[in-house]
């Protein structure tokens, strides 16, 4: 019998089988050792949508526990300038009970301690108490945070300056051990670190998530359909890496797909095509049609180029491309330079040290092919 479908293009759903992240688990491993023996480096997890940061979060707790440090997990819901930090912190602390369960925990009690007023000053001073009285309580050398998705504080940027200032408080670092990890995309990080100096030069130690290598896809795969009844011919797992780059999300997604055209439990190069048409309608319904519809049409015209010719390019190499193939019509050859810098400000192409153009993610590239 075939078993169900064992891939999960969901964002959020843990994978079935955890690929890859062997410096990043030891990084966070030795940050738990001194943590418990020294002092808690926090730690934040940077990298783009679908790219794995709360599978890696998830992954951190199963660490912590396993080590005997009770760990909790707390996804931040996105705030809007209306909300005051209060409110974040609130829900931080709400999370934290949730996940720190112990026998002599009063979690009425200590959600008490947020009265309803809600300044500056008071989350701070509000916090720390609730810090230092829930530690009172946890038994263990170490507790782990883990905030999945900062950057959804970013209209109340100030919630980040707070939790740094309350970490930072001496009373704090002497009369608790908690270690924090969080999580956020990189431009909302970098938008932090500006609006409130002191953050980036708390928060140290970066880790940046980034794509599978070919090898950990295919292991990824091959470990994900275990026991299913299906198996992927060995040309279809190389393409799978070669056109996702390695991508977790592009991985899930396409794999998902192509098991769902087995065959007698086979999948061949036969159903690919069909399998690629599906995981990019979705990838456009999930986030390349916004990144797509970012581009005027003078912009739309040079993007084709790009994916058309499937290499970087130089300003030089579209305007000869223009001129000799006759592709210009009326297009204002002597702005192309403009509208290039224009694509990478918008984060939709990429531009590398020699100054070439390019188009970084493959499936994107198929995408506007396919659909622009
Ligand atoms: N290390 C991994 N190995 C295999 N699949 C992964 C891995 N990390 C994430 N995924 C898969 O990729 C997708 C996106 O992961 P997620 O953790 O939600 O990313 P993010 O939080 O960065 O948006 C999910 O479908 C998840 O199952
Ligand atoms: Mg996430």
């Amino acid at each position: 019998m075939i078993k169900p479908n064992p891939f999960t293009p969901q964002s959020g759903w843990e994978p079935r089988v955890f690929g890859g992240r062997e410096e990043a688990i030891s990084l966070f491993s030795s940050s738990l050792e001194s943590a418990a023996s020294i002092r808690p480096n926090h730690l934040v997890i940077l990298g783009e949508w679908g790219i794995g940061k709360t599978s890696l979060l998830k992954q951190f707790r199963r660490v912590a526990q396993s080590k005997g440090y009770p760990a909790c997990f707390c996804a931040l819901s996105k705030f809007t300038k209306r909300d005051r930090p209060l409110d974040a912190v609130y829900l931080i602390a709400e999370e934290m009970l949730m996940g720190f369960p112990g026998p002599g925990i009063d979690s009425e009690g200590l959600l008490k301690l947020f009265s309803r007023q809600k300044s500056l000053s008071q989350a701070q001073t509000q916090f720390t108490k609730f810090l230092l009285e829930l530690w009172g309580k946890i038994d263990a050398g170490l507790a782990v945070v883990l905030l999945d998705d900062l950057q959804n504080l970013l209209p109340i940027s100030n919630t980040i300056d707070i939790l740094r200032a309350v970490l930072s408080k001496e009373e704090v670092i002497k009369g608790t051990r908690f270690l924090f990890a969080l999580s956020s995309t990189p431009s909302s990080w970098s938008m932090f670190i500006d609006k409130h100096d002191p953050v980036g030069r708390f928060f140290r130690k970066r880790l940046i998530v980034e794509n599978l290598t070919p090898g950990e896809v295919e292991s990824t795969v091959e470990n994900t359909l275990e026991d299913t009844g299906v198996v992927f011919e060995k040309e279809v797992k190389e393409k799978v890496s070669e056109y996702t780059g390695g991508h977790p999300y592009e991985v899930q997604l396409l794999s998902s797909h192509l098991y769902d055209s087995q065959i007698g439990g086979r999948v061949d190069s036969s159903v690919w095509g069909a399998a690629l048409l599906n995981t990019l309608k979705e990838l456009g319904k999930d986030y390349f049609t916004s990144l797509l519809s970012k581009a005027s049409e003078r912009e739309k015209h040079l993007l084709k180029i790009l994916a058309e010719e499937k290499k970087p390019l130089a300003i030089t190499d579209f305007r000869n491309m223009m001129i000799v193939n006759r592709r210009a019509g009326k297009f204002p050859i002597a702005n192309i330079k403009n509208f290039l810098y224009r694509l990478e400000e918008k984060g939709i192409i990429t531009r590398d040290r020699s100054g070439n153009f390019d188009i970084p993610d493959r499936m994107f590239r198929e995408f506007i092919l396919k659909f622009s």
